[in-house]
């Protein structure tokens, strides 16, 4: 596991959006696993810079987002008249700015009637896609992975799943209040990949910022692997992790000078790909 410290969020979210413009460089068709939330809007930003200023191509991407809240959903042929779904979201805050093809966007469907079958039929998608090839991730206040909520087994798939308390109150915060929603309005359930879904990704980057992370990146990292804490679902995935972490996130980790210690000297003997 490569745990990156970087000053503020500036620099998280270009090291991060380096990491995936270099994976979309070197595998054009590349399959990548989208994350909502706060924490990777940056990161979005700074993809958008990399394609208008830099060409970086997005025409071959497939991408699977993580979630979906049930009960709402956009047309997506008009993405921008919609509500407060996570749709919306990725075409705001990243697919509208990009030349990635509508074909190519996978994101549940909130607004499904048959949510059994729907996952299913995601997961298949992925499958038929050849599998996820980097997988973006930020992490909840009560340490969840997309919407994985503790208690989910750490081999779950794609379902419908009830969101805690934690979560409406984190996501009315950051998101529904702004729109004048009333919390008693906001959905209560979502459609989630499943923590065995996501360790399937060949490789993933878990995000985090802000000192009220840093309780949950210890103990997702540092801790037992729990499922009432699902990221911590991290320290089993057998392939490429980098956990990419401002200082107030990173504040808690006991062993945070040796992680601090082991990127530098990867760097030093030319393992860390540069900035
Ligand atoms: C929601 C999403 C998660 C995300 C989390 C953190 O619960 N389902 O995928 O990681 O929010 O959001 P933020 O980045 O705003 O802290």
């Amino acid at each position: 596991m490569d745990i990156i410290v970087k000053n503020d969020y500036e620099e998280l979210s270009k090291y991060t959006a380096g990491i995936i413009a270099r994976t979309v460089r070197s595998k054009p068709d590349c399959v990548l696993g989208l994350a909502t939330g706060s924490t990777p809007i940056g990161t979005y930003k700074e993809l958008i810079r990399l394609h208008k200023e830099g060409g970086l191509d997005f025409s071959q991407v497939r991408t699977f987002n993580l979630d979906e809240y049930y009960g709402v959903g956009i047309d997506l042929e008009k993405p921008y008249e919609a509500d407060q779904s996570y749709a919306r979201f990725m075409y705001e805050e990243l697919f509208r700015h990009i030349n990635i093809r509508q074909e190519n966007i996978h994101i549940p469907d909130g607004l499904t009637p048959s949510p059994e079958e729907f996952c299913a039929w995601y997961e298949q998608e992925i499958r038929n896609c050849g599998g996820i090839d980097l997988q973006l991730l930020g992490i909840g206040g009560d340490g969840h992975w997309a919407f994985n909520e503790p208690g989910s087994s750490l081999g779950s798939r794609t379902r419908l799943q009830a969101l805690t308390q934690q979560t409406l109150d984190d996501n009315y915060e950051s998101f529904y209040k702004k729109a004048g929603i009333d919390r008693a309005d906001m959905p209560h359930f979502a459609i989630t990949m499943g923590i065995g879904t996501i360790l399937e990704a060949r490789n993933i980057i878990m995000i985090a910022n802000g000192v009220r992370k840093a309780d949950v990146v210890a103990k997702s990292i540092e801790g037992p692997v729990t499922s009432q804490i699902t990221a911590s679902a991290i320290q089993l995935h057998s392939g490429g992790i980098t956990v990419v972490l401002d200082r107030g996130a990173a504040s808690k980790l006991k062993g945070l000078e040796h992680y601090i210690y082991v990127e530098k000297i990867k760097r030093q003997f030319g393992f860390e790909p540069a900035d």
